[in-house]
């Protein structure tokens, strides 16, 4: 694990350039030239991103391109060798992951990691465990049950006994109880069937236009992320190579051919779209 220095300072005439189009309004979260090492490794280098308030964003990118890094360096799991993460205005680089976590900026990990032998409804209370307003979080729990009523029918059974599709419902109840103001989402689709994805990307639509939660989803399952963000980060070799409105992105003919392995796909056969297809996972 490597240590935080020189963080740098977030240039105050850059903090809205990139992606964010609304100018007067500050991000929620902002990402500044972020670099995090893996002993001799660097993993990302120069990370500049932003989440706007009840905004959705995709991190999209090939296996091994840094995206795990990425979120886990934001949540405070792994401390940036260089620059900054500054959250609902203040900066949480170099916090402990726990700290992080109780100012809503909140992870789902790659894998669900729920506790396999509690009950459904006790790996639920465990995201509120932290929370005070008990009636707010009652409220949530209901609500998190009617977002996934698979839950609801489990609620008594070990989580450990659910399907993946299920555990990844799980998960992000569990941190939805945190009451988050920004989702971090590690790979929310890996192994799951096209109809659980789209049902988990449903629920994250519903996330943020609902209760004004932002979501920063990492996804191996370009189209589907395209679809549901509003602005999308093409990571490859822990750098980003493009970043722009999902729309735009999806326009742009070198991104979908090179990085999203999306192609022209009616201008190639099936063989051809396979071959230029990156391995995604
Ligand atoms: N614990 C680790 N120790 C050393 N290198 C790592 C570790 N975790 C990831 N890496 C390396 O960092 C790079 C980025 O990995 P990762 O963030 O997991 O990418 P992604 O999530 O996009 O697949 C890869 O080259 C990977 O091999
Ligand atoms: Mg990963």
């Amino acid at each position: 694990m490597t240590v935080a220095t020189t963080p740098v300072p977030m240039p105050a005439a850059e903090a809205n350039t990139d992606v964010v189009t609304d100018a007067t309004t500050a991000p929620l979260l902002n990402v500044r030239n972020l670099e995090t090492w893996y002993g001799p490794i660097v993993a990302i280098q120069g990370i500049n991103l932003q989440v706007r308030r009840g905004g959705v964003v995709a991190v999209l990118g090939a296996n091994g391109a840094g995206k795990t890094t990425l979120l886990n360096t934001l949540a405070g799991v792994i401390d940036p060798f260089k620059g900054g993460v500054w959250f609902d205005g203040e900066p949480v680089h170099g916090l402990d992951a726990d700290a992080v976590c109780r100012r809503g900026l909140v992870l789902v990990p790659e894998g669900r990691q729920v506790y396999p032998f509690l009950s459904v409804r006790d790996n639920l209370a465990m995201g509120a465990y932290a929370r005070r307003d008990k009636d707010a979080v009652r409220a949530d729990l209901a609500r998190v049950l009617a977002w996934f009523p698979r839950l609801k029918e489990r609620e008594a059974q070990h989580a450990g006994l659910l399907s993946g599709g299920e555990q990844q419902m799980l998960a992000i109840g569990r941190a939805l109880l945190s009451a988050p103001k920004l989702l971090m989402l590690d790979e929310p689709s890996l192994g799951l069937s096209p109809l659980l994805t789209q049902e988990i990307f449903r629920i994250i639509d519903r996330i943020a236009q609902e209760t004004g939660t932002a979501v920063l989803v990492v996804e191996q399952n370009a189209a589907i992320a395209l679809a549901h963000a509003h602005d999308g980060y093409v990571l490859e070799l822990g750098r980003v190579v493009a970043a722009d409105t999902c729309a735009a992105l999806l326009k742009k003919s070198d991104v979908r051919d090179s990085y999203l392995g999306l192609g022209n796909a009616a201008g190639l056969s099936g063989a051809a779209r396979w071959k230029r297809r990156k391995t995604w996972r």
